[in-house]
């Protein structure tokens, strides 16, 4: 089974975000997962993706306008409805908004007829309640993406278990 994670990544931490949930999700036994920019889309993997995540930085808590202009008028052909959808999202700040990007995120793939999935409280710990964020340390040197690479691979792993049992 095909699943794909798209991002829109200007300085590298959305991009590695992604890159970490790719390697979750082919933990999983069948699971084949790529991770795409928005500017580089190989649109037949994505069509046969049973499942898409998508990330964004948080831009004053809000998904880039570059994501948000892709997901309304240049994602129409990848037939998104019906698919498992995630969402995830990096930040520099640790209350920098990334819940509320992951919101936006999930109520355009609602609109689209995506079957939204995080894991919630569903599996135990660690609870993902909407989706994974990243925290860099350009602002906070206690932080790093290196700290949350974990919860980017379990969540992969779990949707990926998931779009399997669905699938
Ligand atoms: C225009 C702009 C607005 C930003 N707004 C926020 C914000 O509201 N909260 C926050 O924590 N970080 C904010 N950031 C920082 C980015 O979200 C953060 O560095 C992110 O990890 C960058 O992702 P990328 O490396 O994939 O491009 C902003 C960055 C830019 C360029």
């Amino acid at each position: 089974m095909k699943l794909s994670v798209i991002y829109d990544s200007k300085t590298g931490n959305t991009k590695q975000a992604g890159e970490w949930i790719v390697e979750g999700m082919n933990e999983v036994e069948g699971v084949e997962a790529k991770a795409f920019s928005i500017d580089s889309i190989d649109e037949d993997f994505v069509k046969e993706s049973k499942g898409v995540v998508i990330g964004s930085p948080s831009y004053a808590a809000a998904m880039t306008p570059d994501l948000h202009d892709w997901l309304l008028n240049k994602s129409g052909n990848l037939e998104l409805g019906g698919k498992l959808g995630g969402a995830f999202a990096t930040q520099q700040f640790t209350h920098g908004g990334g819940d509320t990007v992951i919101q936006n995120i999930l109520t355009i793939e609602m609109v689209k007829g995506m079957l939204c999935y995080s894991s919630g409280g569903a599996c135990g710990g660690p609870c993902i309640h909407l989706g994974p964020i990243g925290v860099n340390n350009n602002k906070e040197s206690h932080n790093g993406m290196e700290h949350y690479k974990d919860y980017f691979n379990i969540f992969g792993k779990r949707f990926g278990a998931k779009a399997v049992e669905l699938f």
